[in-house]
């Protein structure tokens, strides 16, 4: 069975989900984030220190092209993840792709001041990115999570994506 993608913006609650829905599903749960760690070796904000943010989305095409070889999973991919069009591409192609959404107060809300987040400075800077990642975004089925519990969303993505057993 194909896997489940969840994108969207940081903070839009793709782990938190994806997890809950991997555990329903008895399918294994992949954080794209964790495996370029894995693979890199260092910790995000050593990556985008060390070496930027375009050595950062060259682990990250890798890291998606890997894990889109794969059945029965659930993937949470970075907030950034369709910034490359390698990504957009492979994405596009599967079947079972949510993104989701939050406003921006109550993204703001959750991820502020986490130290693993370097893209996360201000919230202009956060609004900014939002903005120039929307039509991206608007690429893909959404499913806003703002004010719901996991259980209540992870009832309507099996519903939604036909899982439901
Ligand atoms: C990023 C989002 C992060 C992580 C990196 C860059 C982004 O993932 O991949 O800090 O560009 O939006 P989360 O969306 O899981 O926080």
């Amino acid at each position: 069975m194909s896997s489940v993608f969840l994108v969207g913006f940081m903070g839009t609650g793709k782990s938190a989900l994806g997890r809950d829905l991997a555990n329903r599903l008895g399918w294994r749960f992949v954080d794209l984030d964790e495996e370029i760690v894995s693979q890199a070796g260092r910790s995000i904000p050593e990556i985008f220190e060390a070496e930027g943010e375009d050595a950062f989305r060259e682990f990250e095409i890798q890291a998606l092209s890997a894990q889109a070889q794969q059945e029965q999973q659930v993937v949470a991919c970075g907030g950034g993840v369709l910034l490359r069009s390698e990504n957009r591409s492979l994405l596009l192609k599967q079947e079972k792709v949510l993104c989701l959404v939050a406003s921006a107060d109550e993204i703001w809300r959750r991820i502020s001041g986490d130290p693993n987040r370097p893209l996360l400075k201000d919230r202009e800077a956060m609004e900014r990115r939002l903005k120039e990642r929307q039509p991206f975004y608007e690429l893909f089925p959404s499913l806003d999570t703002e004010g719901r519990s996991v259980a209540d969303l992870s009832e309507e993505l099996l519903h939604r994506l036909d899982l439901r057993p």
